[in-house]
């Protein structure tokens, strides 16, 4: 494996951070997660969007323009061989001192890990998760904003470890008023009659790139999308739920808070968008 670190290509044993860095002290940086679908950077353009737009919002430098950016990712999976996969796409604010000043931090750290990735198993993506809502709230606007895809993660991995004490893979995570926000590292979709609904991410969601992906979807294949806020009982009495990312792809939920949702496995439009989603990538 060849790690891009700064403009060098190294093994993952140089891979090195510097204890100063504060991305380490104090999760000052930003990231993304893209996928290579038959040697192709998926959605490169939006991913790099996102990465610029939240460098700019928190005023992190990237040392590197767009296109030299857009270099780096096809170099780095070009050295390690990949057709499919994923990338880490990492910029930190840079190794400063102790103090969380970024204007001790003279240079932002750029790293971009590329390796193998198989998150669910087929059947999975056929039978559906099981999934809990948490009692862990999203930050909203007036916190940090949830379009910045910050490496400030404490709060996803709070749900994580919700999710992992339940013993299922992913769970539902809602804001300070109770709507549903997202899950842990993807977005939540629900289907009623027939309609797709999805929070608008004012109500505490990451902008995620699938997402706006089966939006796209949804108006091409002629489902009815609705972004508007819902609680935990409309994910109850949903007749499909699904969560979207870059790793998970599109997953359906088979059962939430023990509540059985639909038939109890994948439904048909979300069979179907799961399906469309595979074209589009390929
Ligand atoms: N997840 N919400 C959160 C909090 C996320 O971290 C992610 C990305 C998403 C989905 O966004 P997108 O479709 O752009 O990946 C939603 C990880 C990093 C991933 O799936 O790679």
């Amino acid at each position: 494996q060849v790690i891009y670190l700064n403009g060098d290509y190294v093994t993952k044993e140089d891979a090195k951070v510097s204890v100063f860095d504060h991305g380490f002290l104090y999760g000052d940086g930003i990231f993304e997660g893209i996928r290579i679908y038959n040697g192709n950077i998926f959605k490169c353009k939006e991913h790099l969007n996102r990465l610029y737009d939240s460098a700019k919002s928190i005023m992190l430098n990237i040392p590197l323009s767009y296109g030299e950016m857009e270099q780096a990712l096809v170099e780095t999976i070009r050295r390690n061989e990949l057709r499919d996969g994923y990338i880490r796409l990492v910029v930190s604010r840079g190794p400063g001192n102790l103090g969380l000043d970024p204007l001790r931090c003279p240079a932002a750290w750029v790293i971009i890990i590329a390796e193998q990735l198989a998150i669910y198993s087929e059947e999975a993506y056929r039978d559906g998760l099981v999934s809990v809502s948490v009692s862990q709230r999203r930050n909203i606007p007036d916190a940090l904003n949830p379009k910045i895809k910050s490496l400030n993660y404490l709060n996803n991995i709070l749900v994580k470890i919700q999710a992992n004490l339940a013993g299922v893979g992913e769970a539902i995570m809602l804001n300070a008023q109770g709507y549903v926000a997202e899950g842990s590292s993807d977005n939540i979709f629900i289907i009623k009659r027939g309609v797709v609904y999805t929070p608008p991410c004012y109500v505490g969601a990451l902008e995620g790139i699938t997402r706006a992906t089966i939006i796209e979807l949804c108006a091409k294949l002629g489902y009815a999308l609705k972004e508007e806020p819902f609680t935990l009982h409309d994910v109850y009495v949903a007749d499909e739920v699904f969560f979207t990312g870059t790793a998970a792809e599109v997953i359906a939920v088979r059962e939430v808070d023990g509540r059985t949702i639909g038939e109890g496995k994948a439904g048909p439009i979300t069979t179907h968008l799961l399906a469309e989603f595979r074209k589009t990538v390929d």
